[in-house]
């Protein structure tokens, strides 16, 4: 499902499923924004992860229908990513965990905004989703705002989630489950 979007600067936004052939600027695109931002669980040139298993992970994506690889376009450039999963054991497999960013010169004009609800649209139509969860650095205050307006609650923390110049940074869990009304 492709959904066309106007930001709040009036560029226009795309937003749809990766493919294959955008592998390579999803590496760039996360190699740059690990040098924009402490919020993300790497740095710059510690995403780690080559471009054949990239390819590997979007095919799995596009072959699952509890998985999600989600690209946020301006003029032709990824603005933005976020990528949902879940276990495939069955068990396991009614919730998941994603992660959002957005690169730096693109925030606060809606685009993470316009990434999650999607998400919360496509888990409802899954069927399958029955939770969405996340985890978030406990001083990240943009994100956890951006969460709760889509009405994520905290459930828990854990400390010591990363270490960073040998700081550690403890992190919230949020979770938001997904109900359907009856048909
Ligand atoms: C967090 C992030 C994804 C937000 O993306 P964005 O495109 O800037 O978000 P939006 O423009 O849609 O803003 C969404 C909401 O976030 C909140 N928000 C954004 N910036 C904020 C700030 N500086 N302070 C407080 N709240 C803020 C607001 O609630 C805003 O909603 P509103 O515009 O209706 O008021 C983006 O800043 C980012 O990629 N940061 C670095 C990576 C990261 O932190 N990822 C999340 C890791 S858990």
């Amino acid at each position: 499902m492709i959904q066309y979007r106007t930001l709040k600067n009036n560029l226009p936004l795309t937003i749809r499923s990766a493919e294959r052939s955008d592998a390579e600027q999803i590496l760039a695109f996360f190699n740059e924004i690990g040098g924009e931002s402490e919020n993300i669980p790497f740095g710059p040139g510690e995403f780690g992860i080559n471009i054949d298993e990239k390819i590997t992970f979007i095919d799995q994506s596009i072959a699952s229908p509890t998985q999600l690889v989600l690209i946020a376009e301006v003029s032709d450039e990824i603005a933005g990513m976020l990528t949902f999963n879940t276990s495939k054991r069955p068990r396991l497999q009614h919730a998941g965990e994603f992660g959002i960013s957005v690169r730096r010169k693109y925030w606060h004009i809606g685009i993470g905004s316009h990434l999650l609800a999607y998400l919360i649209d496509w888990a409802k139509q899954t069927r399958t989703i029955r939770k969405i969860n996340l985890r978030v650095r406990v001083d990240n205050d943009a994100a956890i705002s951006l969460y709760e307006k889509y009405g994520f609650t905290k459930e828990g923390m854990i400390t010591r989630d990363m270490s960073i110049h040998g700081e550690f940074i403890d992190a919230y869990l949020m979770g938001l489950p997904i109900d359907h009304s009856a048909p």
